[in-house]
C-alpha cells in the first residue's frame, strides 16, 4: 500500500536520507502489513516533477518497490516531465530509471561528494509501463 508520509520522523528510522520540507516537496511510503519499507521524496513544480531520493530497505529490494512508488506519482500527476539527479557509479537506481524510460541529458560535474552525476528526465509521453 502507497500512502503520503506526513511525519517524516518516521523515515529516520529507515535512512539518513534528510527530507527537506517545502511546500512543493511530498513524501509517499510503501507500507507492507503497516510496516514501512521504502519511501520517495518528490516535488511538485506545475507541470514539472523532480525526484528527490528514492529508498527501499534491504530485504525488500528487487520486489518493484521503487517501481511502483513512481509509477504511482505518473499516474497521480499530469505531468510535462520528471527530472532527477543521479550518482554516476550508482548502477540499481540507473537501471530503475532506465527502465521506466528516464534518459540521460547532463552532466553534473562533481555533483556528490566529488563524483559526478547523471541528470536524467522522462518525459510524459515516454513512460514506460
Ligand atoms: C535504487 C533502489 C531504490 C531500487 O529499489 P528496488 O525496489 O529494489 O527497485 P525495483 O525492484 O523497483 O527495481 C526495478 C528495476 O530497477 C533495476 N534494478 C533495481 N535494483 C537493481 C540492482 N541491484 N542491480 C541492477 N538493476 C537493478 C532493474 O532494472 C529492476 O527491474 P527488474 O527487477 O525487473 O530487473 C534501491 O536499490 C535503494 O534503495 N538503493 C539505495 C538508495 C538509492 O541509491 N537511491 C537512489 C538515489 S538517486
Amino acid at each position: 500500500m502507497i500512502k503520503e508520509i506526513k511525519d517524516i520522523n518516521y523515515i529516520k528510522n529507515l535512512s539518513n536520507y534528510k527530507v527537506t520540507l517545502n511546500p512543493f516537496n511530498k513524501v509517499i511510503g510503501y507500507y507492507i502489513n503497516d510496516i514501512l519499507v521504502g519511501f520517495l521524496d518528490y516535488s511538485v513544480m506545475y507541470e514539472k516533477i523532480e525526484i528527490n531520493y528514492i529508498f527501499v530497505i534491504n530485504e525488500y529490494r528487487r520486489k518493484s518497490i521503487a517501481y511502483n512508488l513512481i509509477k504511482y506519482v505518473v499516474d497521480n500527476y499530469d505531468f510535462e516531465n520528471i527530472t532527477l539527479e543521479v550518482n554516476v557509479n550508482n548502477v540499481s537506481a540507473i537501471n530503475l530509471y532506465k527502465k521506466l524510460g528516464f534518459k540521460i541529458i547532463g552532466i553534473r560535474k562533481k555533483y556528490y561528494d566529488g563524483i559526478d552525476g547523471y541528470l536524467m528526465e522522462v518525459k510524459n509521453d515516454n513512460f514506460s509501463n
